[in-house]
C-alpha cells in the first residue's frame, strides 16, 4: 500500500502521522521539529514546562515563557516549515493561558484532550489554527461538536480517537479497560463517523494507541482511518527530550512490566512498573508539597505522589522516582534512533 499524505485544514504533511504530545518534555521542540522535517505533524507538549524553582512563585508566566521559547525553537529547527502544533490537556489549571500563548505565537494546530475541550474555540477566536479534539467515544465527540457549533459556530478540523491501548492517560474506566476488545479502534471508528456525518463534518479521523510500524499504519488506513497519532514508539527517538537513562529504562522493559494505575489527574494512566509505581502499588504515599497546583483535578492532600515531580524525574533520568507513561507496545522499543529512521520506512 502506498502511504498517503495527510491534510488538516490548510496544513499538509507527506505522511499521515502526528507525533503525539508527550509531557513532561518528552515531546519537546527538537522532537516536534524532527518530525516535521521527516514529513509528519510535530507536536510540543505544553505540560510541565518552565524552571521548577521559578514556577513555585509564578507558575503561569514561567510556563508561558518556556512555551514561547519551545515554539520558537521548533519553528527555527524546521526552518519555518509546517505543521508545528501544541498538545494542551484540558485538566491543566493554565489551560486558557497555554492556548492563548500558542495562538499568539502563531501555532499551526492545537490538539486537546484529557477532558472535553469545550472552551477551546473561545480562546482561539478567529485565528487560523487547526483544532483537533482527542476523544475516546462517539458520545464524547458529540458533546464537543454540538457545543462548538452551538456556542462558537466552529467545527473540529480533525479528530484523534484514542483507543484503550494508548499510552498516558486513558478516557476509559477500569471496568472498560478490563474489556478492551469492546472498545478497540475498529469498533470506535463507526460511532465517530456517525457523529461526524450527523453534524456534516467531513474531517480526517486519526487512530491512536499501540501503533509502532508501517504495518500498523496500513492496518489503520484499511480500517478507514485517515492517519495515526503515535506516542510510545517515539519516546526513544534520539530527539525526544528525556534523559538517556530513562530511554534505556523503556528499552529494557517488556510488555509484562506495563500496568494501569490511578493518576492524580483523576484518570487511569498506563505506566511501567518503575520503583515509584511499585511503592504506590504497595499503598505507600510519597510526601510532597504542592506550590503551584498545575492540575485542576489533582488533590495534593490525597494524591499518592506528585505527577509533575515524577515526570520531571523521568525527564532528568532519576529512574528511582520516575513515572514512565507508556502504551501497550513497549516491546517495540528496541533502540535509540533518529525519528527520521521511522519515517524512512514509510517511503515507497
Ligand atoms: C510518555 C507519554 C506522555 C504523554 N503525554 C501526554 C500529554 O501531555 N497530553 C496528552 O494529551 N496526551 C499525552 N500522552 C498520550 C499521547 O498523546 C498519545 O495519544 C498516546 O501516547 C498514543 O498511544 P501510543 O503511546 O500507544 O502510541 C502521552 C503518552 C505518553 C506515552
Amino acid at each position: 500500500m502506498k502511504i498517503p499524505s495527510l491534510k488538516i485544514r490548510n496544513l499538509e504533511s507527506r505522511f499521515p502521522v502526528i507525533q503525539a504530545g508527550m509531557g513532561v518534555r518528552v515531546g519537546n521542540a527538537e522532537l516536534a521539529a524532527a518530525t516535521v522535517n521527516s514529513g509528519g505533524f510535530g507536536t510540543i507538549a505544553s505540560v510541565g514546562l518552565g524552571d521548577i524553582e521559578k514556577s513555585k512563585t509564578d507558575f503561569v508566566n514561567e510556563s508561558n515563557r518556556f512555551l514561547i521559547s519551545e515554539i520558537r525553537k521548533a519553528k527555527e529547527l524546521c526552518g519555518g516549515k509546517k505543521p508545528v502544533g501544541v498538545n494542551v490537556m484540558v485538566a491543566l489549571s493554565n489551560y486558557e493561558e497555554i492556548v492563548r500563548t500558542s495562538v499568539a505565537e502563531k501555532i499551526d494546530f492545537i490538539i486537546s484532550g484529557a477532558g472535553l475541550p469545550i472552551p477551546l474555540p473561545e480562546y482561539v477566536a478567529d485565528a487560523d489554527v487547526a483544532l483537533i479534539p482527542v476523544i475516546s467515544s462517539g458520545r464524547a465527540l458529540e458533546v464537543v461538536v454540538r457545543a462548538w457549533i452551538r456556542k462558537y459556530n466552529r467545527k473540529p478540523d480533525a479528530i484523534i480517537v484514542e483507543g484503550p491501548r494508548c499510552g498516558g492517560h486513558l478516557g476509559f474506566s477500569n471496568e472498560m479497560l478490563d474489556d478492551m476488545e469492546s472498545y478497540s479502534l475498529d469498533k470506535l471508528l463507526p460511532e465517530v463517523k456517525e457523529v461526524l456525518k450527523t453534524y456534516d463534518c467531513n474531517v480526517p479521523v486519526l487512530a491512536a494507541g499501540e501503533i509502532a510500524s508501517r504495518a500498523d499504519i496500513e492496518k489503520m488506513l484499511s480500517l478507514g482511518y485517515d492517519g495515526v497519532q503515535m506516542g510510545t514508539f517515539f519516546i526513544t527517538a534520539e530527539e525526544a527530550g528525556l534523559d538517556v537513562k530513562s530511554k534505556e529504562f523503556y528499552i529494557k522493559s517488556t510488555d509484562d512490566d506495563v500496568v494501569v494505575i490511578r493518576s492524580p489527574v483523576g484518570l487511569p494512566v498506563r505506566v511501567l512498573k518503575s520503583p515509584l509505581v511499585e511503592r504506590v502499588l504497595k499503598g505507600e504515599r510519597e510526601r510532597f508539597s504542592c506550590p503551584y497546583r498545575c492540575l485542576r483535578t489533582c488533590n495534593p492532600k490525597k494524591a499518592p505522589f506528585c505527577i509533575a515531580k515524577a515526570l520531571l524525574a523521568t525527564w532528568s533520568g532519576d529512574t528511582e522516582n520516575s513515572l514512565f507513561m507508556t502504551g501497550c507496545n513497549v516491546d517495540a522499543l528496541k533502540k535509540i534512533m533518529p525519528i527520521q529512521d521511522f519515517f524512512d520506512t514509510l517511503k515507497d
